[in-house]
């Protein structure tokens, strides 16, 4: 399973990229907000820091102006993905964006029937939010177990599904255990669920003795 980091924060980019974590980054409009600054910067850095893919999303809602700037957002590096919104226009964007080479990501995706309809318009990834499913009362996790179950059945087929699985909008470790074992192709995490994957008390507690033990030895390495 890939791990995408869900930010725009260069200093969390870089601390997890230089742990050999990262196969790619997705922002979208509230996280670039949320860096301030100016956002073409901060995007054409992060498509040199980071070597995998690079989600950048249009804010345009209508088919030529999501063309438009996914053409521009294309510019900032061949690693480029371009993020459409889950609506009419935003499949017809994807359809032609990748008519021309440029990967698409759809976005907002909140039901099966929109995942199977993203991936027939040719995204690279289709993304799921389970978070704000669980949000609401429903259970998000249920979502990528149907698209699973959907795209594996069709998966020796002329007419398979190639997009990716993205399993957005995710809360907590669970959440990547859980679309580990469905068999989701991409998890995106916020830098504050990756940095809890890392921890576990008893490893802090090893160390502490490991190393209180070696002091009695009062020798160096
Ligand atoms: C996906 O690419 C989105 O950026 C993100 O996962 C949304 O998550 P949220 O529901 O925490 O805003």
């Amino acid at each position: 399973m890939k791990i995408f980091l869900d930010t725009a924060n260069l200093e969390s980019i870089r601390k997890f990229n230089d742990m050999g974590l990262l196969d790619g980054i997705t922002t979208n409009p509230s996280l670039m907000s949320k860096e301030g600054g100016n956002p073409k910067d901060i995007m054409e850095e992060i498509t040199k820091i980071i070597k995998g893919d690079v989600s950048l999303e249009v804010v345009s809602t209508e088919y030529s102006g999501m063309i438009e700037e996914g053409k521009r957002l294309r510019q900032y590096g061949k690693n480029v993905v371009v993020k459409v919104p889950m609506t009419p226009d935003g499949l017809k964007a994807c359809k032609h964006l990748t008519s021309e080479g440029i990967p698409v990501n759809v976005t907002l995706i909140f039901s099966p029937n929109q995942a199977l309809l993203a991936a027939k318009s040719g995204a690279k990834y289709i993304s799921p939010f389970i978070g704000r499913l669980d949000d609401i009362g429903k259970d998000g996790m249920n979502l990528i177990r149907d698209i699973k179950k959907i795209f594996d059945n069709y998966k020796d087929e002329d007419d398979d599904f190639k997009a990716q699985i993205l399993v957005a909008s995710i809360r907590h470790p669970i959440h990547v255990i859980d679309a580990a074992k469905i068999g989701a192709h991409v998890v995106t995490l916020p830098p504050a669920v990756l940095d809890k994957m890392l921890q576990h008390p008893l490893t802090d507690i090893g160390l502490e003795n490991f190393l209180s033990d070696w002091k009695k030895l009062k020798a160096g390495i």
